[in-house]
């Protein structure tokens, strides 16, 4: 349905021609108002009316063309609306509902005309701009400023977890919990908790050849996004006539409401590559956590961990334990030396002496696991290009479907040799990387693989129009665990569902065994406990999970390992039942095609005790729980180990207590009986 609302119908509020547009959500709660006051392009949005971001500003600059804000007034709108359903080929849901209503608000200064595509949902808002080709702009537009302001109301009282942009680590920083006044310049998925109790998270979706957009905190309460530059200064290079990533704000009452909003997927394109059932989830092992721990390392000598030997032990052991994958990690010429320094002596095609490409790659098909490939890059991304088309095909060639990339360097130190052979340092979220990301990607999809990026782009949903863009890292992993200074705090994991986890998949690498590797008392270890281990399997979604622990230190627990045997990484449907940001969660997941349920629970540093109805079950179904939950004398800290396994007939109009250790966990298969 469309109507167009011509410039004598609007609204008509406040003074001098001022005008004022509403739209609601579907069910009416959440309501974006846009208007022109002062000739200022501007929103706010409330929920049950109740302001949750006052009078936030909306426009752009250009470097030959000025300001797109200030003096711009409202010409006319469009509206129309949706109510649709589509299906992800994989997932942590099949089907995704997409109901919303929208309008498009034409703003314009004398010939100079830009319009803001907004989208209001039940679980929150979307905007964009368009801006045409028109007089004095036909041909490059630099983007020099974006003026998008999210100004939270009563900000004073406002709580917010975040991580820092534009430092030399990426997206890997620990999460803080602070006043939100303290939020200086903020990476989103950017959670916010308003005094209402309404849960806020500011993100954006679908950024697709434009600068990621980081929040700088300017008066109390104004966020205005701050675009990561290129590196000669411009933040944004387009053609005329473009459009710009969406700008999101899920709202949820509750935190666990934001963990269940399919917002971000419903704001990207649908899937531009066709058939792609060759995209396969899974479970994989991998030549990794030795190197992590020092017992291996990437480059040649007696202690290089990709040999292949070595690979057709793991093979054996995934195949022995249902795995379908082993990743291998420094089976490529480069890695001796200082390999962070030194990306430019990668090279993608030449194996080490001791390692046997096509003989690995045979003995996985004989016992049907897969090689996952892998291409670390240190941020010499000239260097990866140049290699890319034949670096692919080699992995086409020998059968493999998956690659883990990186692009390990320090944030800024992106290392590009431009066309007239000048070397430019970038960021890893400027435009020019959020271009180099998709397009490995996309030349991967031409040859039927998938990608995992490690020190990636992140994640605004793009998996819904490239699904092989299958996980990525983007936050803390469990890598930290065994180097970091300091390792991940016992938080860690319930602060990462409510923040990094908003903007899709993450391949955390979780199911360390070996928890005291240097001691229990060491200070780099896990600090968490066994089940704890298990249960992030659940929480943390990701299609590819990774057993990422030792195979001598699974041969030691065949109990517990047999939950991750047991796991899939598949879904049909998922429900955040309970959780608070930094605290706790818990998570109910149906296995894709299956009615078996699975349910991770993770606390922080405290122990709790919460009770979870059952009622996501299938009604007049009986269950076997196989609870795997702290012991009653766990701890993360000197007793991890303590885990008790049982199993309980249970049905939907049960309830179940969950005990939790601190930094605890419970994982919970329910397989059904009848
Ligand atoms: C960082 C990645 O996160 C990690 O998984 C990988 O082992 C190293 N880079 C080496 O590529
Ligand atoms: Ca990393």
């Amino acid at each position: 349905m469309r109507l167009t609302c011509s410039l004598l119908s609007l609204f008509l509020v406040g003074g001098a021609g001022a005008q004022s547009l509403s739209l609601h959500s579907p069910d009416g709660h959440l309501v974006v108002t846009i208007s022109d006051d002062n000739n200022q392009p501007s929103y706010q949005v409330s929920l049950d009316n109740q302001p949750l971001l006052s009078d936030s500003r909306l426009g752009l600059a250009f470097k030959q063309q000025g300001e797109f804000s200030q003096g711009f007034a409202i010409t006319s709108s469009t509206r129309s609306k949706s109510d649709s359903s589509w299906q992800q080929p994989w997932g942590e849901q099949q089907v995704i509902v997409d109901k919303h209503q929208q309008m498009t608000v034409n703003f314009s200064r004398g010939k100079q005309q830009f319009a803001v595509n907004f989208k209001v949902f039940n679980d929150g808002i979307g905007f964009r701009y368009e801006v045409k080709k028109q007089q004095g702009m036909t041909d490059n537009v630099d983007i020099t400023n974006e003026y998008t302001e999210f100004v939270i109301d009563s900000s004073d009282q406002a709580q917010a977890w975040w991580i820092p942009a534009r430092g030399w680590n990426r997206y890997e920083y620990i999460y803080r919990d602070t006043p939100l006044h303290e939020a200086a310049r903020v990476h989103t998925p950017f959670t916010i908790k308003h005094v209402s109790g309404v849960h806020l998270s500011i993100h954006e979706a679908a950024l697709v050849d434009y600068a990621a957009m980081t929040l700088n905190q300017r008066r109390d309460g104004t966020f205005k996004a701050d675009l990561t530059p290129w590196s000669d200064g411009v933040l944004v290079k387009k053609k005329a006539g473009f459009t710009t990533p969406w700008r999101t704000v899920q709202v949820g009452r509750k935190a666990v409401d934001l963990v269940n909003s399919h917002l971000i997927l419903n704001l990207n394109e649908p899937n531009k590559l066709g058939d792609v059932s060759w995209v396969k989830p899974g479970k994989y092992v991998g030549i990794w956590w030795g190197m992590h721990l020092g017992e291996n390392t990437w480059g040649s000598g007696d202690k290089h961990g990709a040999t292949t030997s070595e690979t057709l032990r793991y093979m054996d052991f995934a195949a022995k334990n249902g795995f379908d994958g082993v990743l291998v990690e420094g089976w490529n010429i480069g890695w001796d030396g200082s390999w962070f320094h030194n990306g430019d002596v990668f090279d993608f095609s030449q194996a080490y002496d001791d390692f046997d490409l096509d003989r690995v790659s045979q003995y996985g098909k004989s016992k049907g696991v897969r090689l996952i490939g892998h291409h670390e890059t240190s941020g010499s991304v000239t260097n990866y290009r140049q290699q890319m088309d034949a670096a692919y095909d080699l992995y086409q060639q020998h059968g493999v479907t998956q690659v883990k990339t990186g692009y390990v360097a320090d944030g800024g130190d992106i290392k590009r040799i431009d066309a007239r052979g000048i070397t430019r340092h970038e960021w890893h979220d400027g435009q020019f990387m959020v271009n180099e990301y998709l397009h490995s990607v996309t030349q991967a999809a031409k040859r039927g693989i998938s990608i995992n990026t490690h020190e990636p782009i992140k994640d605004t949903g793009l998996r819904r129009t490239y699904p092989n863009w299958i996980s990525r890292e983007g936050a803390r992993g469990q890598e930290f665990n065994a180097w970091g200074t300091p390792p991940n705090p016992p938080e860690h994991v319930a602060m990462l569902a409510f923040t990094r986890m908003l903007a899709g998949p993450m391949d955390f690498t979780p199911g360390i065994f070996d928890l005291g590797f240097n001691g229990l008392d060491g200070v780099n270890r896990p600090q968490t406990t066994l089940a704890k281990q298990l249960a992030l399997y659940v929480v943390l979604y990701s299609p590819i999970q990774m057993a990422a622990d030792l195979p001598r230190n699974y041969q030691a627990r065949p109990k517990a390992f047999q939950f991750i045997k047991d796991v899939p990484t598949d879904w049909q449907q998922s429900i955040a039942l309970a959780g608070e940001v930094g605290d706790y969660i818990a998570i109910a997941r149906q296995q894709r095609n299956s009615q078996d349920w699975f349910l991770g629970a993770v606390s922080d540093e405290n122990a709790r005790e919460f009770t979870i109805k059952l009622d996501f079950l299938t009604k007049g179904k009986r269950y076997q729980a196989q609870i795997y939950r702290d012991g009653a004398d766990a701890n993360w800290l000197s007793n991890p180990y303590d885990m008790v396994i049982e199993h309980k007939i249970v049905n939907s109009a049960q309830q179940l207590k969950l005990a939790l250790a601190t930094s605890g966990g419970v994982a919970i298969r329910f397989k059904a009986l009848d």
